[in-house]
């Protein structure tokens, strides 16, 4: 029986919680979001550990990533979340382009050594790197490249990004708990009859214990699981599944994935994809952003279409009531924690990969 790698201080402290954002936050290619959103002529602010940054697409598609930070008298650029057009600096006018290349200056002739060479005065810009749909920063200037950093996460992100589109939900949450908490909460499915009894009693499709969860632990850093389907419960399925259609990726399983080192990604047959990620705000404040994308789906009829819309509306609401659940399980934690004076104990192979987050980031802190 292992116990927690970690002790209570390194789910409160305020140095551990600096160390954090100057290490874990910065050297790792940390999640920033979806490509598809920011197609068009769009920006989008957001927070990476304790850096404000900002993403958008260049003229040829490619995300990259700036600090949000005007060049002239560094005011913020933009507040969190999309935004439509360029990025224009709310205090004097800055207009940047795609390249983050100070482009618009009102009175010009005051600032001749940017009209000049604009490119020199270009937005702070970090490593970005894409892996179909998927958004990395990294702010550290050296580093593997994404795709050693993500291992076999790599072919798994670029496999389900296959036909993503349209986001069918999306939302923020804040959670008074360390984001060690919540990472730890998404790595096990022990607390689901406690806390989860009501919500998860009403879902289909899921097998009971005699096909358990297979959890894959190679990689030193993220590690995933699949859940088989209910054989019965797939074999009636089948019936409606004709009607709705064929999808790119589909699978017979659950599968919850954790890229290190805050970033979930999950999937019932692949029908839909739930992407979270976790972003501490403040040692005892976490900000989780939750999306759900849904995938083209052809060949269906109007009946199937109609049918994955339900299925999808329900799953939405099923996923906030889950989240909600999971926030308020996480809070009592952290007050536990707050007041804990030794280590946790992690169960065997129900806890595993609690254990394997732990030694990762132990390893990289
Ligand atoms: S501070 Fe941004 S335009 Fe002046
Ligand atoms: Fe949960």
């Amino acid at each position: 029986m292992p116990f927690s790698k970690l002790s209570p201080n390194d789910y409160f402290s305020i140095d551990r919680f600096s160390r954090e954002n100057a290490v874990l936050f910065k050297e790792n290619w940390i999640f920033t979001g979806l490509v598809f959103p920011l197609k068009g002529r769009k920006h989008y602010g957001l927070s990476l550990g304790n850096i404000e940054i900002l993403l958008q697409l260049d003229g040829y598609g490619k995300p990259r990533a700036f600090l949000n930070v005007c060049s002239h008298r560094q005011a913020q650029l933009c507040e969190p979340g999309l935004h439509e057009g360029p990025i224009r600096c709310p205090y004097h006018s800055w207009v940047y382009d795609q390249r983050g290349v100070p482009t618009g200056i009102p009175s010009k002739k005051c600032f001749p050594e940017v009209v000049a060479n604009p490119e020199n005065y270009q937005l702070t810009e970090f490593h970005c790197e894409t892996v179909g749909q998927f958004i990395f920063v990294r702010i550290s200037s050296t580093g593997p490249d994404l795709r050693t950093y993500l291992g076999n996460e790599y072919s798994f992100l670029e496999r389900i990004s296959h036909g993503m589109q349209g986001l069918l939900d999306e939302f923020i949450g804040d959670v008074d708990a360390n984001w060690k908490i919540l990472i730890e909460n998404s790595l096990e499915g022990y607390h689901v009859p406690s806390v989860h009894s009501r919500t998860f009693g009403s879902v289909a499709g899921m097998s009971d214990e005699a096909l358990a969860p297979e959890f894959y632990l190679d990689d030193p850093l993220h590690t995933y699981l699949e859940h088989a389907a209910d054989n019965e419960w797939l074999k009636r399925f089948s019936r409606t599944e004709q009607k709705i259609g064929k999808w790119p990726h589909r699978f017979e399983y659950y599968t919850h994935h954790f890229i290190f080192p805050n970033l979930t990604v999950t999937s019932f047959m692949g029908y839909s994809y739930h992407i979270q990620y976790f972003n501490p705000l403040s040692p005892l404040k976490t900000r989780v952003h939750s999306r759900t994308v849904g995938v083209d789906i052809s060949d269906s009829t109007i009946f199937g279409k109609k049918l994955i819309d339900q299925i999808h509306s329900d799953s939405n609401k099923f996923t906030r009531k889950v989240f909600n659940e999971d926030a308020e399980i996480c809070q009592k934690v952290q007050m536990g924690v707050n007041n804990a004076i030794r280590s946790a104990i992690l169960g065997v192979e129900i806890e595993d990969r609690i254990s394997h987050f732990q030694s990762a980031y132990m390893r990289k802190i």
